[in-house]
């Protein structure tokens, strides 16, 4: 297809990724008509408000500039599907929850529909591309099923997996490292790369845009996400050790973050990763390591999520600790609640982890996030509907720390950075515990205050 036929993109899934993709195509390519469809109206609803559904810093700026010219939200996925030259799909691949692969596989039922819905309503030949993070091998079965519509049309299908970090996301795009389009090497396959290559072009060198075959695309973002979760989960097994030896976590990742070889980046130790991405990615690398008869390599990317898994419940079991022994009927505050500053999305976050641990003890837990609904907090933790009268959510930091017994930061917003921990302390019993779950105070500040403050990899007080 010539790149001046390319009138009109419709993304599939108007989430995380979906939302955010498309704002910036739209926002960097006025001339094409880019329209975003889900079938969640309640998410379309709030796409087209003045509330998006997803934080992300500088997002409302970009949705404001394109949406109404050529940014569109909207709940007709058929009538899109028909007008569209470029598909993206962008659904969820959540991790399987039942049958065969329960726990590690990834779930191909929205992708599947979406190829079946195609499939049923094209009435022309479009470029399909998988933005979705899927499995080796996935375009092959999406190949499959729209070659079964009985139309005679043809598809290309490209992949094209997205690396935007959430609480990032608008830079990223805007300024991305690599754009990654995979696709057959044959000249349809060609010719539907340079058609995607274009867009891109419009706003990113073309020695960023990657072009490889279509399995090296797919495996490449499955693996880009391996090796980052596998530095979080060196540096946090390096932290266990500094705690127990007197060395700080902090001082040995800038020691050998110097090392070209080994870089700076990603070395930040913390109460473990969280997310959408990271575990469900990883169990699915395993699970494809497994299907292809390569176990011992399943196993090694698997001890990435156990050391996260560990390193999730030795915080919380280490504020159990120190507080001797017992947290029942005492308050501990947890600051944060989304899986990392600058987003509202919960999924998979540590802090999940740790309340429900520290209400399995029977402690009185009060929440304080900036950006996550009350709502939310307590159907993470608690399960829909479902309420416990242990489990309180604050409406700032000061009212969650008030007459707490102990302080858990588990997000790294920059407000806990700069509270007014003096009064905080005033405010509360004594001993008072601070568990700093991402580094981000000032141990030894706090220790003059009065607290009795610890880091994760960091030398306990006095040593
Ligand atoms: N969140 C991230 O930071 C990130 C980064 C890179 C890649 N990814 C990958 O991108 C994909 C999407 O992630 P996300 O975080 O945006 O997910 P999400 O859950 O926020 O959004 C997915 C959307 O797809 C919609 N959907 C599902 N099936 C549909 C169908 N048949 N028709 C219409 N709409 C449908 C859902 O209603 C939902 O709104 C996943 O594969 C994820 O692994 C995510």
């Amino acid at each position: 297809m010539p790149t001046s036929f390319i009138m009109n993109i419709c993304c599939i899934g108007a989430g995380y990724v979906g939302g955010p993709t498309m704002a910036m195509i739209a926002l960097k390519c006025a001339d094409i008509t880019v329209t975003v469809v889900d079938m969640n109206a309640a998410r379309i609803a709030a796409w087209n408000s003045g509330q998006l559904p997803i934080f992300e810093p500088g997002l409302d700026d970009v949705v404001n500039q394109a949406r109404g010219k050529n940014l569109f939200f909207s709940t007709d996925v058929a009538g899109q599907i028909k007008k569209a030259d470029i598909i993206f799909v962008a659904v969820n691949t959540p991790t399987k929850t039942y049958g065969v692969g329960a726990g590690r596989a990834a779930d191909l039922r929205f992708i599947e529909s979406v190829a079946r819905t195609i499939a049923e309503h094209a009435e022309s030949g479009k470029i399909i591309v998988e933005k979705s993070t899927i499995p080796v091998k996935t375009a092959d079965a999406i190949k499959t099923i729209l070659a079964s519509n009985t139309k005679g049309l043809k598809f290309a299908v490209l992949s094209n997996p997205e690396f935007l970090a959430e609480g990032t996301a608008v830079k990223d795009l805007l300024n991305p490292d690599r754009v990654l389009i995979g696709g057959e090497r044959t000249p349809d396959g060609e010719k539907a790369m340079e058609t995607l290559v274009s867009v891109y072009a419009r706003w990113i060198p073309r020695d960023r845009i990657i072009t490889t075959n279509l399995w090296s695309s797919e495996l490449s973002k499955l693996v880009a996400n391996a090796f980052l979760a596998q530095r979080i989960s060196s540096i946090n097994s390096i932290s266990a050790l500094c705690e127990a030896t007197g060395a700080d976590v902090d001082e040995v990742a800038n020691a050998i973050g110097k090392d070209s070889r080994i870089g700076s980046k990603f070395l930040k130790s913390s109460v473990g990763f969280g997310g959408s991405c990271f575990q469900k990615d990883i169990l699915n690398l395993t699970y494809l390591c497994e299907s292809f008869g390569l176990p011992e390599v399943a196993k090694y990317w698997e001890s990435v999520v156990g050391i996260n898994d560990w390193q999730k419940s030795r915080f919380s079991a280490r504020i159990v600790k120190e507080l001797f022994n017992t947290v029942a009927d005492k308050k501990i505050a947890i600051l944060g609640f989304a899986f990392k500053k600058d987003t509202n999305d919960t999924r998979e976050s540590a802090a999940i982890n740790v309340v429900r641990h520290l209400l399995t003890e029977h402690a009185k837990v009060s929440v304080y996030d900036p950006k996550v609904p009350a709502d939310e907090i307590k159907t993470d933790t608690l399960g829909k509907g479902v309420d416990n009268p242990r489990l309180t959510i604050a409406k700032d930091a000061y009212e969650a720390c008030a007459g707490a017994h102990a302080i858990a930061i588990v997000t790294e917003w920059d407000e806990f950075k700069t509270l007014d921990y003096a009064k905080i302390y005033a405010a509360m019993p004594q001993p008072a515990f601070l568990f700093d779950g991402r580094n981000i105070v000032d141990l030894d500040a706090l220790r003059k205050i009065g607290f009795k403050a610890s880091g994760i990899g960091k030398p306990a007080e006095g040593r």
